[in-house]
């Protein structure tokens, strides 16, 4: 079965009470027993409710994983994923991750002892030499917000599974249509629903998908210890918005390689990180473990002033955190998303003053474009 007949059906059934095509939201805290140790699967709705479970069967197969588990918001998916772990583990993660893993792992789990590491994970070598006995993870996001750097992840599970470490992707940016980590060799991937999965920048969710039984069982354990779940309404929406995910990406790769084509002949950018392009240094590999080059795109503009008057310029573009949706959104790293990072250690990964951050959506392109030109003017 195809990705885009997947995105549609996966997971979903008429409801058998009614036939009613779409999945019911089902609003319950609670499940009526016929009695003592007899339900209909559901018991309470922080373990399980049937909407949620619909969306977390929809994931598992669009990444072809054996199951799903949906959570409130990525940071709390990437939160439970933590604490499968215990004090004094190492854990190493991509160094030019999104601001809030970074500050999860330094600010907060460290405090409980957990010790992270961010190194550069394009760098295989790097990464192996980093591991030590103590290591338990290693947290890998690819293409990297916000400078879309590249993990080869055959390359890096294949490091982890000889070391015997957990190996982890944030498949945020690239989403499932695009690139599918566990067939690479990757335990478990994990999703901010609240961007492309979603897609109308209208809910907030978090996504763990894996195989391994002992796994999926520890993060259910969790999930219902912690409880930062996603709610049935968040899940229902979840579920709408990847039906189209595939013709939405779609549109969103070609307008994004339009606008980095642009960006890269201006004479106002300096820089421009896009995968798509024959400029970036990792796209051969991009062309290897992605479908397309999804739809962001950073550029520097040199200096924090420019940044600054171009993103007062801008109309079309939407001056917002986040990404993923059918609207342009335009942001700026250093101020908004990475703020948690220290201004040397953002310098260091290329998240400078002057970089700005595109999500470019499904607009009409000529507008997306007119709309920089002028701002760039
Ligand atoms: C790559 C990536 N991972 C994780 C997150 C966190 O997700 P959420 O905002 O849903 O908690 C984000 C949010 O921007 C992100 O961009």
């Amino acid at each position: 079965m195809g990705f885009s007949t997947k995105a549609v059906h996966a997971g979903i059934e008429p409801d058998p009470t009614t036939g009613s095509i779409m999945t019911p939201v089902h609003l319950t805290s609670t499940y009526v027993q016929e009695e003592l140790g007899v339900n209909k699967g559901y018991e309470y709705a922080r373990v399980s409710n049937p909407t949620r479970t619909v969306l977390e069967k929809s994931i598992a197969e669009l990444e072809g994983g054996k199951e799903g588990l949906a959570f409130g918001s990525g940071m709390a998916a990437i939160t439970t994923l933590f604490m499968a772990l215990k004090a004094g583990d190492h854990i190493i993660v991509s160094r030019d991750v999104y601001g809030g893993t970074y500050r999860l792992g330094k600010l907060v789990l460290n405090n409980f002892n957990l010790d992270f590491e961010f190194v550069d994970t394009t760098d295989l070598d790097i990464l192996k030499k980093t591991i030590k006995s103590s290591t338990k993870m290693v947290f890998i996001e690819t293409p990297t917000n916000p400078t879309m750097e590249i993990t080869d992840l055959a390359g890096a599970a294949k490091i982890c599974k000889a070391k015997k470490v957990i190996s982890v992707v944030d498949n945020t940016f690239a989403s499932p249509y695009l690139q599918r980590p566990l067939e690479y060799g990757i335990d478990i991937v994990m999703h901010s629903a609240t961007k492309y999965l979603n897609g109308h920048s209208d809910m907030l969710g978090g996504l763990l998908v894996l195989n391994d039984a002992k796994m999926i069982e520890k993060l259910r354990f969790l999930q219902k210890s912690i409880g930062g779940i996603m709610s049935p309404f968040e899940a229902w929406m979840c579920i709408r918005g990847i039906k189209t995910l595939a013709v939405r990406m779609d549109r969103a790769c070609n307008n994004a390689m339009e606008v980095a084509s642009f960006l890269s002949r201006h004479r106002k950018v300096k820089k421009v990180n896009y995968p798509g392009l024959l400029s970036h240094p990792q796209h051969r590999l991009a062309q290897k473990q992605m479908s397309e080059f999804g739809g962001m795109i950073s550029f520097d503009l040199g200096s924090l002033e420019s940044a600054k008057k171009f993103l007062k310029r801008v109309k079309l573009c939407a001056l917002a955190e986040s990404l993923g949706g059918v609207e342009t959104l335009i942001s700026h790293p250093a101020t908004m998303t990475h703020a948690s990072v220290p201004a040397d250690e953002r310098n260091r990964i290329g998240v400078t003053d002057g970089l700005v951050r595109i999500s470019v959506g499904i607009e009409d392109v000529k507008d997306i474009i007119a709309d920089i030109k002028q701002a760039l003017a």
